[in-house]
């Protein structure tokens, strides 16, 4: 069969440029460890009261000295609706919800997950800069949706 030389050199082209993206994604995987959120931590989203370590939300310190911070979303709140945490900490979140789908955003942050019933989704932040940081739910959840914020005081 005759391949036209135009033809070949597309063809190596295309296959080249498909061997330099997958590349990219093993190098990513498994040199970079980015990975996509395997959800693989899960929570019975009727017993999130009486589930540890969100049955008692709100800020844990971690012995290398960084934060767990344990959030529970539910309508029109979260739990704990404040934070404070010392300037340059790094704060480890970890988000649930106990009825509906809600947003765990802060602004300022490239902090952004999905609170989810029967999921726990998580996100770290290291706060430099010392200020009032607003925790907003950004997934439209009832009637009272735009009530449902919290902050994070850093000091
Ligand atoms: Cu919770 Cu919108």
């Amino acid at each position: 069969m005759h391949i036209h030389r135009y033809e070949r050199i597309w063809m190596t082209f295309g296959l080249a440029m498909l061997l330099v993206f997958m590349a990219t994604i093993f190098v990513a995987a498994f040199a970079d460890d980015i990975n996509p959120p395997t959800g693989d931590t899960t929570i019975d989203p009727t017993k999130v009261a009486s589930t540890p370590p969100f049955d008692r939300p709100g800020l844990h310190k971690n012995a290398d000295g960084t934060y767990d911070a344990y959030y529970v979303a539910q309508v029109f709140q979260f739990a704990p609706s404040k934070l404070i945490v010392p300037a340059g900490s790094t704060v480890h979140f970890f988000v649930t919800s106990s009825d509906v789908v809600h947003g765990f955003e802060i602004a300022q942050t490239d902090v952004n997950v999905m609170a989810i019933p029967g999921w726990v989704n998580d996100a770290s932040h290291t706060f430099r800069k010392p200020g009032t940081y607003l925790l907003l739910c950004n997934e439209y959840c009832g009637i009272g949706h735009q009530n449902m914020y919290g902050t994070i005081e850093v000091k």
